[in-house]
């Protein structure tokens, strides 16, 4: 028998939906970080497979919170192999927590991290510090420049954006542009 694969996705009931959608038909189970039970249920039941999402409604802030929410996912479906996060810089320990509940799963297991960050973060150049078995990808999303005039991402761009990331497999993608940086929407 196959081994069962686990996908999370940090903030997955928003833009990154259709990623979620589209976790689903690669991986055994996917699971997904919100707040609101609404747009969890809004999320699951517009999936064919409903039984293979397993909402996991917190708020990422509270960190022993997650880290018990986090620790009762990955006992009922292992460790996660693939992890997509977006999580607003107002929760910066968040990650650490992950990384933390991951590590004690899977020291050795090498398991792969797309950081999905705002463009305004490109130009801090972060460094990441991650776990030695975690392969990282950085992900930022820009803008899109028509001519003139700029817009933001609509949904649909930022999760195909994002699954092209994942496919492509680079250390680091942008979707759309950030360059000419001043040309962003305001
Ligand atoms: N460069 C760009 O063009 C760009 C970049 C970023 C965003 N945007 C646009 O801006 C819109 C709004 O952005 P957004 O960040 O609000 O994205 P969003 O993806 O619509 O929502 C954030 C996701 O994270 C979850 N979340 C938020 N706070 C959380 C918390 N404290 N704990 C756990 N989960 C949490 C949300 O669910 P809950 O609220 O239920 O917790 C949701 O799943 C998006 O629709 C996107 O189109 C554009």
């Amino acid at each position: 028998m196959e081994k069962a694969t686990h996908a999370l996705v940090i903030g997955g009931t928003g833009m990154l939906q259709h990623v979620c959608h589209s976790l689903v038909n690669d991986y055994s189970y996917v699971s997904v970080v919100g707040r609101s039970t609404i747009r969890h249920q809004q999320l699951k039941y517009a999936n064919p497979s409903p039984d293979k999402i397993n909402s996991i409604i917190v708020d990422y802030h509270d960190s022993s919170l997650f880290r018990e929410k986090l620790q009762s996912a990955f006992l009922a479906y292992g460790a996660p192999d693939l992890v997509i996060s977006w999580i607003h810089g107002t929760a910066p320990q968040a990650l650490h927590t992950l990384f933390n509940e991951i590590q004690k799963l899977a020291i050795e297991t090498k398991w792969k991290l797309f950081h999905v960050q705002s463009s305004s973060r490109y130009f801090a150049k972060e460094n990441t510090p991650v776990p030695d078995n975690c392969q990282y990808r950085r992900v930022y999303l820009g803008f899109i420049l028509n001519g003139r005039s700029s817009r933001w991402l609509t949904d649909p761009e930022i999760s195909g954006g994002v699954l092209h990331a994942i496919k492509s497999d680079q250390q680091q993608t942008i979707v759309g542009t950030i360059d000419p940086w001043d040309q962003r929407p305001r």
